[in-house]
């Protein structure tokens, strides 16, 4: 089905996705909550679980957690291996970074991703989630103010972003509904130079992620394999304990985040000790962060922030490559 008329209201949605420690998935967790209230159907499907896009909808949407300035590879892998489209299946996307910054140039790498199978992106959301790498953990557990405001997405998502997601669920149909009625819609924005910063300066985060190791605490763990069972690409066995196969990791934490133990950690950072989506369960969250949520409360962006998102920081940030380093290094 792929065309808007009067007599399909209810519109099948569904949204391909990879969430670590939780905070892609509780947005869009929000984003369906707030799509079925409206009477649509929303489908939430994890990458890892699937084989390539299947096209029996009238809407996809794509999203993922932010890493070095781009989607997660794992993402960027399904889409790739993904048959180029066919039929007039409209998408948008969903980037959660933990970082205002980190929206530079992920959203247009994502695009053009899309693009390379002929998918046209007609809407985009970004909502921010809790820093999920050790490395921004610890150093935000040390950091003065400077270092911690490049983590703005501190305890997110929250009522700001609930409150976002609802605003975009409206705005997604109405865009869907003038795609289809064949009306010129608004792209979303694309800017060659943030691409440029996430393809040349950014990148190095992942570089410096990947020369990190994931370590075991023998005495914590008790070799349950929860690990091994959710690590998304297979990277990791039992040799008595968890062993990682770094030519198939991709940093993503999501073994560190389900250990029930503790048992894992990168080496040279303090144990972390916990991912805020684990206090709360999906249900409290909805009930907790849907309440009151009709008016999109102010959002305070850090003051480095502000002056970072102007061309103005951006020429500063390109000119101060090794800040990545020093920032994102900070060994015991
Ligand atoms: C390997 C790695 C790299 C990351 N790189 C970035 C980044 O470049 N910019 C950013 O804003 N956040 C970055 N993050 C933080 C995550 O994007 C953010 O915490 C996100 O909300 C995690 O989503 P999830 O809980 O759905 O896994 C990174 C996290 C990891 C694990
Ligand atoms: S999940 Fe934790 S306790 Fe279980 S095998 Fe993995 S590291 Fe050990
Ligand atoms: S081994 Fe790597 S890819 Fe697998 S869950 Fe852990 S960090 Fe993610």
């Amino acid at each position: 089905m792929n065309s808007f008329s009067e007599a399909k209201k209810n519109l099948s949605i569904k949204i391909y996705y990879f969430s670590a420690t939780g905070n892609t998935k509780y947005g869009l967790k929000l984003l369906q909550h707030y799509l079925a209230s409206k009477g649509h159907s929303c489908e939430l499907k994890p990458v890892e679980n699937e084989e390539s896009i299947c096209y029996d909808c009238d809407l996809l949407g794509f999203a993922s957690p932010v890493y070095g300035g781009c989607p997660a590879k794992i993402v960027l892998d399904f889409i790739g291996r993904s048959k180029t489209f066919e039929k007039t299946v409209p998408a948008f996307t969903v980037l959660c970074p933990c970082s205002t910054m980190g929206y530079w140039g992920s959203r247009e790498i994502f695009t053009d991703a899309l693009k390379e199978k002929s998918i046209q992106v007609i809407a985009s959301l970004g909502f921010l989630g809790n820093p999920s790498h050790p490395i921004v953990l610890g150093s935000l557990n040390k950091g003065k103010p400077f270092v911690k405001s490049f983590a703005d997405g501190t305890g997110r998502p929250n009522e700001i972003d609930a409150a976002q997601i609802k605003e975009f669920s409206g705005k997604l149909i109405d865009i869907f509904k003038d795609y289809t009625a064949g009306k010129k819609v608004k792209k979303p924005r694309y800017s060659r130079i943030k691409r440029w910063v996430s393809n040349t300066v950014r990148a190095r985060e992942i570089e410096l992620i990947n020369e990190t190791s994931l370590e075991v605490y023998g005495d914590k763990c008790v070799k349950c394999g929860i690990c091994v069972k959710e690590c998304p690409v297979g990277a990791l066995s039992l040799d008595p304990y968890p062993v990682r196969d770094m030519s198939k990791c991709f940093s993503c934490q999501k073994c560190i985040n389900y250990c029930p133990k503790h048992a894992l950690y990168i080496k040279g950072i303090r144990i972390i000790g916990y991912y805020n989506r684990k206090k709360l369960n999906d249900e409290e969250l909805l009930i907790k962060h849907t309440k009151g949520s009709t008016q999109r409360p102010r959002q305070k962006k850090p003051v480095l922030l502000r002056i970072l998102s102007t061309g103005f920081g951006m020429v500063i940030v390109i000119m101060l490559r090794s800040i990545t380093d020093k920032l994102l290094i900070q060994r015991e």
